[in-house]
């Protein structure tokens, strides 16, 4: 059985200080139970005091948005998965759309990265998703096992283990149109047969999939209502502590 997680993106979002305030305001009302667990993924700059919150908070963790692909050197402004480690960071996405999109990453780089997380003994929330233009011509299953082979296919069983995937169709990330739930829950069996397929049962039944594009207060239930959605990876609403709260409570 997958675990039921809930990350949340923060994107370029916050100065320090708010996200200190926002992240205490989370931890205060946050319900005291293990049913499930909380990634906080604030921009690089927020990350160490971020870490000391976290400190002894069992079901959270703390996550970056990015790392450089090479180990270290020269190449200015780069941070290193060394660099997000030593911080306290267990998790990174990897593979986002805007990654993808907006600094137009390759599925070249995507790969390196998921390679150098994975080898820094780190977890990666993959991120996959299809242009609306794909999924208006039916492509959207191509596009995201695509998408999951060349970043993920040479992966060992035991490196599998260390990937949460998160499908984020790019229609649905800060539009307010989310994917509805039969479509989010269709896309997510459809990459746990993939999963099942490349590695087997086992790796599928506990790989967390999870979703993400415009997920709020209102949505989310239905969605995390779903078979194979076992959580969601939140933009926007993940920014209002009491919203991010209704999101976790509709997930458990
Ligand atoms: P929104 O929840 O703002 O649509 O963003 C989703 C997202 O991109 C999370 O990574």
């Amino acid at each position: 059985m997958a675990g039921k997680i809930l990350a949340a993106n923060w994107k370029m979002n916050t100065i320090p200080a708010d996200g200190v305030a926002l992240v205490s305001e989370i931890l205060n009302q946050w319900p005291d139970n293990h049913r499930a667990h909380t990634i906080i993924c604030p921009p690089f700059t927020h990350l160490a005091f971020i870490a000391e919150l976290l400190k002894n908070k069992p079901s959270f963790s703390l996550g970056a948005q990015n790392c450089h692909h090479e180990k270290k050197g020269a190449f200015t402004g780069g941070i290193s998965v060394d660099m997000l480690k030593d911080l306290g960071v267990e998790y990174v996405i990897i593979g986002h759309s805007e990654r993808r999109h907006i600094f137009h990453e390759s599925e070249k780089d995507i790969t390196s990265k998921v390679q150098r997380v994975i080898q820094a003994g780190m977890h990666v929330i993959f991120c996959c998703g299809e242009l609306l233009k794909y999924r208006k011509q039916g492509l959207e299953t191509s596009i995201v096992e695509s998408q999951l082979k060349s970043s993920l296919g040479a992966l060992s069983d035991t490196e599998m283990k260390q990937v949460t995937i998160a499908y984020e169709p790019v229609w649905a990330i800060g539009t307010g149109e989310t994917a509805s739930p039969q479509q989010a829950q269709n896309m997510h069996k459809t990459i746990r047969h993939w999963i099942s397929k490349q590695w087997n049962n086992d790796i599928a039944d506990k790989c967390s999939i999870l979703y993400g594009g415009s997920v709020k207060p209102g949505n989310a239930k239905a969605l995390f209502m779903q078979t194979d959605v076992n959580g969601g990876l939140i933009g926007g609403a993940s920014l209002n502590a009491q919203d991010f709260k209704a999101i976790y409570h509709a997930m458990i």
